[in-house]
This record gives structure tokens, C-alpha cells and sequence, in this order.
């Protein structure tokens, strides 16, 4: 049977989740079938434009018959009620990153998934070039992993229309930190290419206090930590969301037979990745080459996410004990500054 899909929240996901539904329904992947917003009008309004139901909040979506999961798409302060609820009902899961503000909720939500898919929309596993890159680790391309660093500099809250749609962001009371919001997918990768995270030290700090708009900013803006990974190599991640001249994501291995770089312009989540890698004995002095070529737009790793919960491929999922580990990582991190 297609899977039904019904939505909590038409802000992020009104430009990304329901469009990517509206597609994949029309190839019999998926069923979009409701949109539960807080208010009436908007959700009226984003129902009719999909071709929807609409619900008045979160509890009237997660009691429609005809909906078999539900996307929550809302700041992650009301993860846990939503996901909650969703789950008591029955109901398969996908939750938006992060899992929740803290690890506290994050680990009420695992320990009720019982047997629904839940899953947690890191959806950066699903970029060609990084799932290439951990192909290509686990198949020996750079031999024994030694070295792993990520920058990840992003001007996301220098720009006013990044402030006018996510300034929640700036308050750590919803569950938002520059670690927490873009750095789980970043933490996600490392875990899923590399194994567990250990030995995870690091210090953060809120660097820009006004964004622009006049907004003011308590939360974690700036965050650099290091870690070792399953296999001992040693990892550093430096990661800021108010850099304004930030290139975006860099990701490279270093082994004892060659090396990977992972790059995109952005958030990894919506920028294409280029992976370019070489190995020792490689022709012209072991320049690296390109193995991946940066392609995809910005909602495709989530389409073949949904693609792959829809066909029962769960292989790749990042599951809520990935996104609870994941804000492990993020709490370690913060908790220790
Ligand atoms: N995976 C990614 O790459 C990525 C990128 C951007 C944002 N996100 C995540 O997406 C999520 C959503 O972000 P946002 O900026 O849209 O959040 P938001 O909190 O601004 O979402 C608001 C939406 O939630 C609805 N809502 C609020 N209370 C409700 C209730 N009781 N019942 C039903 N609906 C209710 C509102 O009506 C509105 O439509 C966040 O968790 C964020 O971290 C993920």
C-alpha cells in the first residue's frame, strides 16, 4: 500500500517537504494526504494549494485515519509532544532535525518508537558525494583512516531572509545552536562514515549578538570540537552559521593510502558535494581527481530519503538513535564550554 503522508508545520516545509511529496505522489511513491499548521488560514491556504486536507493543530492531524506517517516539521522545542503523539497513535515518523533540544527528550522519543519507522530528516546521507566517500572508506580507498577535518563556515544568519524565516534560531529555548541546527548533519556524517564518535572535547561560543532585523542572538553561533573515531583516527570539526564570508563545507581524510575531499557551498543538506580523492601509486604525482561531480539541487537528498522510507530500503536511515547520538555529540560539546 502507498504510503500517506501527512505534515505538522508549512514554514520550512511548505518550500522543501511538500513540494518534494507533491512530486514523488505524482510518480505512486507517496500519497501527500494533510497539513496540520497552527492557525486556520495558513493551513486552509497550504491545503488548497497541494490539493490537501488541512488540520488545525498537530493533534487533529495525528488522529486522520487516512494518514500512515507524519512529518514533523517544526522547531525543535515541540518535537517531543508532536512525535509523541504521532507515535501513540500509531503512526510512522519523520522528525526534522535536530531530534530535540535536549537529550533528555531525544531519548523519550527513541525509547517509544516501538516498531514504526522513525526517522530523522539528517538528510545529507542521501548527497551522492558523501555517501560515495563512505563507500568508498569502508571499500580501504584511503586505507587506514588517521585524519578527519571538517569545516563547515556558513553565512546562513548574516542574510535578513534567512533571519525573516528560521530567527527562532536565535534563541536556545527552541532547542537552536549553530552545533544543534546545521552541525548535526555534519556530526551525522562523521558517525555514519566513520563509526561512533569517543573522547568528544570542545568549546562554542555566541560571537554575533544582533542578526539582522534587529534580532537579538543568545544562541550557540560559532563551535569547534575534536573527537576520535571507532577505528582511533583523529577527528576536528570547526563550524560557524554567522560567517559571512564562509566558502561552506569541507570535509578531508586523510589515510595511510590516500585521501577524500568532500566540498559544497553550503549547508551539505542543499548544496551539491564534490568529491575528489587520490591514492598513493595514482598517476601525475597523485593529484587528486574528481570522483564525484557536485550535482543535485536542493531538495534532492530529501526526496531520496523519502524514496527509500517509501520502498522499504532502510539500510541508510538515520533513525532516532542517530539523531539522539547526534545530540549527544552537540550536548558534550556545549556542556562542557
Ligand atoms: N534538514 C534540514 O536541512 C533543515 C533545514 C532547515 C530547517 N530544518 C528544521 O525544520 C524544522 C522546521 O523549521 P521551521 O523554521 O519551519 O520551524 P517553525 O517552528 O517556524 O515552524 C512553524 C510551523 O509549525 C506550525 N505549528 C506550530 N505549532 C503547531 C501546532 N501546535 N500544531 C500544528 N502546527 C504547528 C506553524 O503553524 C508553522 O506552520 C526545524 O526543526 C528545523 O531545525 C531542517
Amino acid at each position: 500500500m502507498t504510503l500517506r503522508i501527512g505534515v505538522v508545520g508549512a514554514s520550512y516545509a511548505q518550500g522543501t517537504h511538500l513540494p518534494v511529496y507533491a512530486e514523488l505522489a505524482a510518480e505512486g511513491v507517496v500519497e501527500l494526504v494533510a497539513v496540520a499548521t497552527a492557525h486556520r488560514e495558513t493551513a486552509d491556504a497550504v491545503a488548497e494549494k497541494f490539493g490537501i486536507r488541512a488540520h488545525v493543530g498537530f493533534e487533529a492531524l495525528c488522529a486522520d485515519p487516512e494518514v500512515d506517517l507524519v512529518d514533523v516539521a517544526t522547531r525543535p522545542s515541540l518535537h517531543r509532544e508532536m512525535v509523541l503523539a504521532a507515535l501513540a497513535a500509531g503512526k510512522h515518523v519523520l522528525c526534522e532535525a535536530p531530534l530535540a533540544p535536549t537529550v533528555a527528550d531525544g531519548e523519550a522519543m527513541a525509547a517509544a518508537v516501538g516498531n514504526r519507522v522513525a526517522v530523522v530528516d539528517m538528510q545529507s546521507r542521501f548527497r551522492p558525494g558523501l555517501a560515495e566517500l563512505r563507500r568508498l572508506v569502508r571499500d580501504g580507498f584511503v586505507g587506514r583512516v588517521d585524519n578527519v577535518s571538517v569545516q563547515a563556515f556558513y553565512p546562513t544568519f548574516t542574510q535578513p531572509a534567512a533571519v525573516a524565516g528560521s530567527g527562532w534560531c536565535a534563541d536556545p529555548r527552541y532547542g537552536a545552536s549553530s552545533l544543534r541546527v546545521h552541525g548535526l548533519h555534519t556530526t551525522d556524517l562523521l558517525r555514519w562514515t566513520f563509526g561512533e564518535l569517543s573522547d568528544v572535547r570542545g568549546t562554542v561560543a555566541t560571537r554575533e549578538p544582533e542578526w539582522p532585523g534587529g534580532v537579538r542572538a543568545t544562541s550557540v553561533d560559532s563551535a569547534a570540537f575534536t573527537a576520535r573515531t571507532a577505528e582511533g583516527a583523529v577527528v576536528s570539526v570547526h563550524s560557524s552559521w554567522v560567517a559571512h564570508f564562509g566558502a561552506g563545507f569541507r570535509m578531508v581524510v586523510h589515510g595511510s593510502e590516500g585521501m577524500l575531499r568532500a566540498e559544497a557551498a553550503g549547508h551539505t543538506g542543499h548544496f551539491p558535494v564534490r568529491l575528489t580523492g587520490a591514492r598513493i601509486g595514482d598517476g601525475a604525482a597523485g593529484a587528486p581527481h574528481e570522483l564525484v561531480p557536485p550535482t543535485g539541487g536542493a531538495t534532492d537528498p530529501f526526496a531520496t530519503l523519502i524514496r527509500a522510507v517509501a520502498t522499504g530500503d532502510h539500510a541508510d536511515l538515520p533513525t532516532f538513535a542517530d539523531g539522539l547520538a547526534a545530540l549527544r555529540v552537540a550536548a558534550a560539546v556545549e556542556e562542557r564550554s
